[in-house]
């Protein structure tokens, strides 16, 4: 596979899956087609976009005649598809506008690629990327001491029980992909993978949201009693896996990416304000009044935890950061590039933001 259409690059896994192939594969066209929403960003591939084997396409992955084109002028081979609306908060929000880009959108390349195609797809690959939402939430029943935090894992197995509309829209997707392979022989793969941490993060998404709030004395607004448990793996080593799996992974099958690393909301709150207040050179505990406990998120799942069993042993595929050494990474990113955060936070996000902390409610209901 020589021409790979990566859909979704501008966004923060979407950034690194091309960063990696535009580096690792100079004999490979990567085209990254990205909607630049508002959570698409040119700036996080400011290092890769004058490479020759780069091209960035602006299109909406709805736009079912453009994307024909795309594959057309292209020549496109091989699908790597993240493109998304992708905060659960805001899915509460606006429903619509998830079922229409994860789901319409998902069909329209489904249908651009089969139209492509054609008969010939021996050499073609249609990757998905997924979460491990679709499967619903986990029991949260040893809920003392060490992770794990219950008994039960998500498997490739587990049966699909979204509850918010991003998951849902989700689930949906993975369906027609899953339908489009046994229907049309359409050669997929899909991957449910866990909460992924790293630069380049929206800060709507706790962990940039609260690192820049620790920097900038914000409260930080826990949703519930902060219990709710994530299953943490650093981006990088997610964008590995989508490597090894968009090149060795088994057509028609999934795999759930996962490191085994869950974490109580609250215990990783506490991290993150120890780490920055740290490297800031503040005295300990300098940021712990910020934190505030605010509504909780509507129909929120209590627990994330992936099994990646499988992964590990049919490709090999191991997380190779441990969480202290990733959160660490990661906080010491956000504060060397004030500038890339300062430019997403000022205007429209800002005034937001400073409404919800003034009413102590969570983002979905401000
Ligand atoms: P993100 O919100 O940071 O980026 C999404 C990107 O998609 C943005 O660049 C945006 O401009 C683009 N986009 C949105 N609508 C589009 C449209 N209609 N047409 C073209 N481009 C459009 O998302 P992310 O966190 O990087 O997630 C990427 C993918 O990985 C998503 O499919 C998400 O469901 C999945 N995922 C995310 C996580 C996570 O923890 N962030 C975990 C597992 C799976
Ligand atoms: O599990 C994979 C999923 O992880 C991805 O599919 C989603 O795209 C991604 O956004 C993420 O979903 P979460 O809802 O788990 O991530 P978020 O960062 O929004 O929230 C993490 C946890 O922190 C969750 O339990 C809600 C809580 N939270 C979040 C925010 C933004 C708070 O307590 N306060 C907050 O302000």
């Amino acid at each position: 596979m020589k021409n790979i259409l990566i859909t979704g690059g501008a966004g923060f896994i979407g950034s690194h899956v091309v960063r990696l192939f535009v580096k690792k594969y100079p004999e490979y066209s990567i085209i990254n087609l990205d909607a630049l929403t508002y959570a698409g960003n040119l700036a996080n591939l400011k290092d890769v976009e004058s490479q020759p084997n780069y091209t960035f396409v602006k299109a909406d992955i709805c736009d079912f005649e453009t994307i024909c084109q795309v594959f057309e002028k292209y020549d496109i081979n091989g699908v790597i598809h993240l493109a998304a609306e992708s905060h659960v908060d805001r899915s509460i929000k606006e429903p619509f506008t998830f079922a229409r880009t994860n789901v319409l959108g998902t069909l329209s390349l489904l249908q651009a690629a089969k139209h492509y195609w054609g008969g010939k797809m021996e050499d073609k690959r249609f990757y998905h990327i997924s979460t491990d939402e679709v499967y619903g939430a986990l029991a949260l029943d040893k809920p003392e001491g060490a992770a794990p935090y219950g008994s039960d894992f998500f498997r490739e197995s587990t049966k699909y029980a979204p509850h918010s509309p991003y998951s849902a829209s989700k689930a949906s997707s993975d369906h027609f992909v899953r339908a489009f392979h046994d229907t049309y022989g359409l050669p997929v793969i899909v991957t449910n993978c866990s909460n992924n941490y790293g630069p380049y993060q929206f800060p709507e998404k706790l962990i940039p949201l609260f690192i820049n709030n620790i920097c900038t004395g914000k409260p930080l607004p826990v949703y519930g009693k902060g219990e709710n448990v994530r299953d943490w793996l650093y981006v990088e080593d997610h964008a590995r896996a989508i490597d090894l799996i968009f090149h060795q992974g088994k057509v028609g099958e999934t795999y759930n990416i996962g490191g085994f690393n869950e974490w109580k909301n609250i215990d990783i709150v506490k991290v993150l304000i120890r780490t920055v207040d740290r490297l800031l050179g503040r005295p300990e505990g300098a940021s712990d009044h910020l934190i505030t406990y605010v509504t909780d998120r509507a129909g929120h799942d209590l627990r994330y935890a992936i099994d990646s069993t499988k992964l590990k042993q049919e490709l090999g595929w191991e997380p190779s950061l441990q969480f202290e050494e990733g959160i660490e990474k990661t906080v010491r990113w956000y504060l060397d590039n004030r500038d890339w955060m300062e430019n997403i936070t000022s205007g429209d996000y800002e005034r937001y933001y400073e409404d919800m902390y003034k009413n102590k409610t969570s983002f979905y209901t401000t």
